[in-house]
């Protein structure tokens, strides 16, 4: 991270368009939600979230970002991010992290949901909640006046308070007409430290939650991000621009 990142303000026409692709994602996200049954590949729910990006005049973003080779991440159980769809086939308990980008126009739209596959366990509950619930602790965080790692601390606090762990090595970042900028939002963090927000930011937050511990590893397709000590994890992830007031959510219908 850089000591003093130059985080892009973004203005109201900008926003509009931002609005525009982050909607995309969240119909898809929508649209995938409800095919999420056991028996379902992970290569389906790509078809299908690229068709629609497609019909809505978007382009997958994360499809050749690095070389990636689909236009979904589906990460299952100890799959902490970036899963690569194929052949394998969701089953009942699992857990399910479906995330998306979308490129329309230029501006890019980034969002994530981590799902249950039928009926799931108390600790998989448990561990959806809090991750999702740390997503909107730190949006909560996001305003005018507030520092980038109060965001960070308020998500990491709430995380480990459950007797969770963050994910480190993987954060989350500025959007616009790319889709990482500046900043790196760490989901860890001291309180008062960074830059201020100001209105106009854009940023995607993306907590990763373990059950064990916060250590990670990378599998041989270069790709998938899995725990260090085989356990679930969960993510949840939301574009949103700061404003006056409460920071707006801007992948939602
Ligand atoms: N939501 C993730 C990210 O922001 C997904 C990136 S997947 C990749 O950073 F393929 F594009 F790398
Ligand atoms: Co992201």
């Amino acid at each position: 991270m850089h000591i003093n990142p130059v985080i892009i303000i973004k203005s109201q026409r900008e926003i509009e368009q931002l609005k525009r692709s982050n909607v995309i994602v969240a119909e898809v996200l929508q649209e995938l939600k409800g095919m999420i049954i056991p028996g379902r590949t992970t290569q389906e729910l790509d078809r299908v979230a690229e068709a629609i990006i497609l019909s809505k005049g978007g382009v997958p973003a994360f499809k050749g970002y690095r070389n990636y080779p689909a236009t979904i991440c589906v990460s299952i159980n100890e799959e902490v991010v970036h899963g690569i769809p194929g052949p394998r086939k969701l089953r009942e308990g699992d857990i399910v992290s479906i995330d998306v980008g979308v490129n329309l126009n230029g501006y890019f739209g980034d969002a994530a949901i981590t799902v249950p596959v039928g009926e799931v366990d108390q600790g998989a509950k448990r561990l959806l909640e809090v991750t999702e619930r740390a997503l909107y602790i730190g949006i909560e965080m996001a305003r005018v006046g507030n520092r980038l790692f109060d965001i960070s601390h308020a998500i990491q606090k709430w995380v480990e308070g459950k007797g969770f762990s963050v994910v480190r090595e993987f954060v989350g970042h500025g959007i616009g007409k790319n889709l990482h900028e500046e900043p790196q939002i760490p989901n860890f963090g001291s309180p008062g430290q960074g830059p201020r927000l100001e209105k106009g930011m854009v940023f995607a937050l993306e907590p990763m939650v373990n059950e064990g511990t916060f250590e990670v590893k990378i599998l041989s397709d270069g790709w998938t991000v899995v725990t260090a000590d085989g356990k679930r994890s969960a993510h949840f992830e939301h574009t949103i621009v700061i404003t006056d007031g409460q920071a707006e959510i801007l992948s939602i219908l």
